[in-house]
């Protein structure tokens, strides 16, 4: 194309659970062009959550196909991109051949909880035969928990991608077989888009960032290595599991596509990517992104800050050889994933912002109260046998309250993390940086800052995921100056202003529902039939 001009862009590939998106910043966190595919989901029995492994590859190809076209419309050369970073859906597990390079099976999505009686009987292995901390010595029961709490910083949870892992190799024949024969490769979903973009079986490019491999448990929190005591309590052998690489460097570069040649250098899963993107890379700063679920992290610095009140340790960010940065995070596992229900399988909003609309016709929610437990609590609750509950209704109740109950549910769960993060770190919480599509309503956040009672701040351009591995990977290159580590060199980047939600409901009335709440999700727990 004739007259293109040369920028110096970063391109950010952003892998989300229920969409992949392709976006270029410039210097400022301008987004300069941009790509977006929703692909197809998969829901074959009840609590089931797969992806097809290659229709989430292709949906990232089109994106960086397409984004490199609106490039070149908006009047840039492809080659302006210089580096790209790549984020994406935490936990989720995949499975695929060293021989062939593809996929063994349908991978197996964060928000998935068959994998409940593989935790039940993790759970019995720490009470009865326990850990081997060391050569003989076992620590079982409480001592046990806190023994993999200490290397991992998890618990035992459906959540996590060694226990889908291991459903994978005893209920797949060909991954079991895989896994006895050394060919199987496992990988969180950056692991697997990296090994393709960098040429699959050609390159063997097999890595995971540290990010990631913080929620798998099977990484040593301390030393960021696999640990071998965790790989032995869960049954898995080393010869699965991809390299450890920092969040800022640079691993390969494309193989193929518009982009061919450019380099990759930022790895992150997404909700560390949204607290690098919302420069929260201090101690005691922290974020909420409000996507398909919710993810507050709180960063704890170069300290590991273990939790006792449900909350789970993990790796913020690393950049390059310096050492890592830690974070507190408390996810919850249903958000925005409850506005797509009201409107797709309920029927009772045509689009998302109408359940702002609705919401805002009623004082309140008539004594309703929504437990989103679609696949049950996570933090701070834990309970994978929690059910989704709707409490308080009469004949009274309408839509409207329906929508309100479902934006307090997101509030009352965002509140009882902060209240464990609390208890864990002495501190209390200024202000709560958000970003996420459910951000979008302002009904969404007057209601988190009234009941949570602290002020919300929502920034002009919230595509922190995004924008987070843009800067990671901007910053292995030192491109425009930025050095992750350094964050007065990114001062000039989102600069736009935001806006401030303050708490205005009346103390009382606040613990009033809250109380409310409380009492609904004692109700919700343990039900699994
Ligand atoms: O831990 C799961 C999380 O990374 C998913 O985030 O934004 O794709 O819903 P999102």
């Amino acid at each position: 194309m004739a007259n293109l001009k040369q920028g110096e862009f970063v391109g950010s590939l952003d892998c989300g659970t229920t969409s992949t998106r392709f976006l270029v910043f410039d210097k400022y966190a301008n987004i300069v062009a941009e790509h977006q595919l929703e692909y197809p989901q998969y829901y074959p029995e009840p609590s089931w959550h797969e992806q097809d492994p290659d229709e989430l590859m292709a949906s990232c190809d089109a994106c960086i196909a397409e984004a490199s076209k609106a490039l070149e419309a908006a009047g840039w050369a492809k080659e302006s991109i210089k580096v790209i970073g790549i984020t994406n859906q935490r936990e989720s597990a995949v499975a695929w051949s060293r021989k062939t390079g593809k996929p063994l099976c349908r991978l197996i999505v964060w928000d998935d909880s068959r994998t409940k009686n593989t935790v039940a009987h993790f759970e019995h292995k720490l009470q009865t035969v326990g850990i081997e901390v060391a050569p003989g010595e076992f620590k079982k029961e409480e001592e046990g928990v806190q023994a993999l709490r200490k290397l991992s910083g998890l618990p035992i949870s459906t959540y996590f991608s060694a226990i889908k892992l291991r459903w994978m190799i005893t209920h797949h024949e060909n991954v079991r077989k895989a896994h006895e024969e050394d060919d199987l490769m496992f990988g969180t979903v950056e692991s697997w888009i990296v090994y393709r973009l960098a040429g699959g079986t050609q390159s063997n490019l097999h890595i995971t960032d540290v990010t990631n491999a913080s929620r798998t448990l099977l990484m040593n929190l301390s030393t960021l290595e696999w640990d071998p005591v965790l790989l032995k309590f869960f049954e898995i052998k080393d010869s699965v599991l991809p390299k450890i690489v920092s969040s800022s460097e640079v691993y390969g570069e494309l193989a193929y596509g518009p982009l061919k040649g450019v380099k990759i250098a930022g790895l992150a899963g997404d909700q560390q990517a949204a607290l690098v993107g919302n420069k929260c890379l201090k101690q005691g700063e922290a974020k909420c992104t409000y996507g398909t679920g919710a993810f507050l992290l709180f960063c704890t610095g170069e300290e590991i800050v273990s939790s006792g009140h449900g909350l789970l340790s993990t790796v913020a960010y690393r950049d390059g050889n310096n050492k890592p940065v830690y974070a507190l995070e408390g996810s919850i596992s249903v958000a925005g994933s409850a506005i797509k229900w009201l409107r797709d399988s309920m029927n009772l909003v045509q689009s998302a912002p109408e359940v702002n609309t609705l919401a805002e016709s009623v004082p309140n929610t008539g004594g309703v109260y929504f437990v989103t437990a679609f696949s049950g609590l996570l933090a701070p609750y834990w309970d994978p046998g929690a059910a989704g509950l709707l409490i308080g209704l009469s004949a009274y109740t309408t839509p409207a309250h329906i929508c309100l109950a479902t934006i307090e549910a997101n509030a009352f769960q965002t509140r009882a993390i902060l209240e464990s993060m609390k208890l864990d770190s002495n501190a209390d919480l200024k202000h709560l940086m958000v970003d996420g599509g459910m951000t979008n309503g302002d009904k969404v956040m007057s209601v988190l800052a009234d009941l949570g009672g602290f002020t919300v701040i929502r920034p002009e351009m919230r595509e922190s995921t995004a924008l987070g591995s843009a800067l990671l990977a901007g910053s292995a290159v030192r491109l425009h100056g930025w050095d992750i580590s350094k964050p007065e060199t990114l001062s000039e980047v989102n600069t736009k202003g935001s806006l401030e939600f303050t708490p205005s409901m009346a103390e009382p009335e606040r613990e009033k529902r809250w109380q409310g709440w409380k009492r609904a999700v004692e109700r919700s727990k343990g039900w699994e039939e």
